[in-house]
């Protein structure tokens, strides 16, 4: 098994960025919560513990805290700002209100050599965020470093392999700071460095071929990165026994349908059922402009379809044994899919709060499956981040374009034209969608916004074309950079592109007079229109 090293989560948003870095230094991490046991950390038999920073002060209360036997297992731990802060009190030392707080970028001076970062010189520039300090060291600890704001800025015990830093060595403001995780894991830890896209690929296959045994598995691909990685993955791991679904809903970017059946059928030979769905969905949704029952009847159809295809697969009949089965047991299938396949990922498990639930926002539900289906659950990228998932697709043989898109949503363009989705405005918007896109790559933007596509506002506007006046649709072009999509900035698009994108989609998408650029944020707006 790969060596482990937990982090322990004091209710920072860097214990994420944390996680990362382990990762990063090619040793795999997980996230826990400070109220994690001390029986469970030994269970867990990690070869390390790194506590992240928190937004409390150690005197506030409550404040998170941590069972003070965890010092005592003999593992090795790396306490990072408010980390460091309570492994000075509970072992003893000292942290004060020095009324002195440090924000930003900091000089740190070395103050005696420390095996975290051996040959670095005597200052260094780090990224501080703290309003207490360790004033004091407790028993058996030496400092190391101190800032002008931090007497203690490090220190450690070298015997008890215990170690605190009042900076931030997850960020990248931090001088050299992927050094110190370097050092933890592997000298101080002695952690092997065998967390490699080649290995996860590895346990991931020898994982899913010993859940799914000889039985049949199903996968919806959706086009996006998610689905597409899991789907490669499980096929890596059990060939003809997967079966994936592409429900093409009319409401497709350009190409998109092309790329599933070139990638998957074509290329990795897998068994696709490609259910041309468009007529359905544009007959239900004939009429409908509330933007909750577009979603609704898209989401809904969805379902209908794959169950219709998981029955006609021979799926579900007798039923399934529930999600979370264990391997090998359950109830019999007959020859039909007995696991479906989700792309559910890191990140969805660690906010879900607990590790048996993926738990997605519900309006971002839209086009998942409801979890009382007949199957059990495959996920082969739930230990995964997002850029992990994306080195494993490259890995796998996936197309740049699959494996770098933007986020798409589920409803797809459903819920980019506003009003009422007729075959006629989602090719309108499909063709306006084209230009944008091929034109932000063309600009080579596309990977550093987080999304760039078109809008199609329910409106018509007066325009003159040659001798005529027209009375055409608008597009709007909404471009937005992001971290996770809970914010986002609009994207500050170079003139000269806007130009470019408005002048081609006028002159080239029929149906089209005007081109607006959308510049809200959010908040107060949301990504999408709808
Ligand atoms: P909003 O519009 O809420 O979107 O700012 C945030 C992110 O979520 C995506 N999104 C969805 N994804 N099903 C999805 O799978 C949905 O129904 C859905 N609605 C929005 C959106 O594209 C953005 O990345």
């Amino acid at each position: 098994m790969t060596d482990t090293v937990l982090v322990v989560d004091f209710g920072a948003q860097y214990a994420r960025l944390i996680a990362r870095r382990v990762r990063e230094a090619h040793v795999y991490s997980e996230i826990v919560p400070a109220s994690i046991s001390v029986d469970e950390i030994r269970a867990r038999a990690p070869k390390g513990i790194i506590f992240s920073g928190g937004p409390k002060s150690v005197y506030e209360t409550p404040a998170p805290s941590i069972d003070p036997g965890v010092y005592e297992l003999g593992i090795p731990m790396l306490g990072l700002c408010y980390g460091a802060q309570l492994m000075a009190l509970q072992l003893g030392g000292t942290v004060s209100r020095t009324g002195q707080g440090e924000y930003g970028r900091t000089e740190l001076s070395l103050t005696a050599t420390s095996p975290l970062c051996p040959d670095w010189p005597v200052t260094s520039s780090v990224w501080m965020s703290h309003g207490d300090a360790i004033t004091q060291v407790p028993e058996g600890f030496v400092p190391t470093a101190k800032s002008p704001g931090a007497p203690v800025a490090a220190m450690h015990d070298t015997d008890r392999r215990l170690f605190g830093l009042q900076f931030h060595p997850e960020v990248v403001h931090t001088d050299r700071g992927g050094e110190v995780f370097d050092h933890f894991l592997i000298d101080v830890c002695g952690c092997l460095p065998e967390w490699t896209h080649v290995s996860i690929i590895e346990q991931q296959v020898a994982a899913v071929r010993t859940q799914v045994g000889s039985d049949r598995v199903l996968c919806a691909l959706s086009g996006g990165v998610d689905s597409a990685v899991a789907a490669a993955l499980v096929h890596k791991a059990v060939g003809d026994q997967l079966t994936c679904v592409f429900v093409d809903t009319g409401l497709m970017r350009s190409g998109e349908a092309d790329q599933v059946e070139d990638t998957f059928r074509r290329q990795f030979k897998v068994d696709l059922v490609h259910v041309k769905a468009a007529d359905r969905y544009f007959a239900a949704l004939a009429g409908v402009t509330d933007p909750e029952r577009k979603r609704k009847i898209i989401g809904e159809l969805f379902i209908r379809i794959f169950e219709e295809v998981a029955r006609d697969l021979g799926a579900g009949g007798d039923g399934g044994s529930g999600a979370g089965a264990d391997a090998g047991g359950g109830a019999p299938h007959g020859d039909g899919p007995r696991f479906l396949v989700q792309g559910t990922l890191y990140p969805d498990v660690i906010e879900s709060g607990s590790d048996t639930a993926a738990n997605i926002k519900s309006h971002h539900n839209v086009g998942g499956l409801p979890e009382d289906l007949a199957f059990d659950l495959v996920e082969p990228l739930r230990l995964l981040f997002k850029d992990e998932v994306r080195a494993v697709g490259e890995e796998l043989g996936l197309p740049h374009e699959i494996v770098w898109r933007q986020p798409f949503p589920g409803p797809g363009l459903g819920v980019r034209i506003i009003g009422e989705v007729t075959p006629e405005r989602a090719e309108i918007l499909r063709n306006a969608d084209a230009v944008v896109v091929e034109e932000i790559r063309r600009a080579g933007l596309y990977r550093e916004l987080w999304q760039s596509f078109a809008v199609l506002p329910a409106v018509r506007t007066v325009g003159v074309m040659g001798d005529g006046r027209t009375y055409a649709y608008p597009i709007v072009i909404r471009a937005v950079t992001s971290d996770d999509a809970m914010t986002a900035d609009w994207a500050r698009l170079p003139y000269d592109l806007v130009e470019r994108i408005a002048s081609r989609i006028i002159n080239e998408v029929e149906g089209v007079n005007r081109v607006a650029l959308d510049v809200t944020s959010k908040p107060p707006g949301t990504i999408e229109w709808e």
